[in-house]
């Protein structure tokens, strides 16, 4: 994942099979938004209502965002991949 990426690049390493935790409030991680976003979920309020939680703070709304951004890019990756085979 990107964001896992980025942080590598910052000198912070994490392992692709942890998970990071984006929503401190809901215990959220970023696989839990992957999921919602695989789910259909295209917004951070629609992640939510996937995952049964409801926003609290609100501080992880940037982080949910990119990881659902980036969730969709990959299923548009692959749909492509498939598209080709
Ligand atoms: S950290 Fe997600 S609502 Fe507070």
């Amino acid at each position: 994942m990107r964001i896992s990426l980025r942080l590598q690049r910052s000198g912070i390493r994490l392992s692709r099979d942890r998970a990071m935790y984006v929503c401190i409030c809901n215990g959220l991680t970023d696989k839990d938004f992957t999921r919602a976003a695989r789910a259909g979920a295209t917004t951070v309020g629609q992640a939510f209502g996937v995952l049964g939680e409801r926003p609290q703070c609100g501080k992880c709304f940037g982080c949910a965002r990119q990881c659902i951004a980036e969730a969709r890019l990959d299923m548009a990756q692959e749909n492509i991949q498939e598209a080709a085979e």
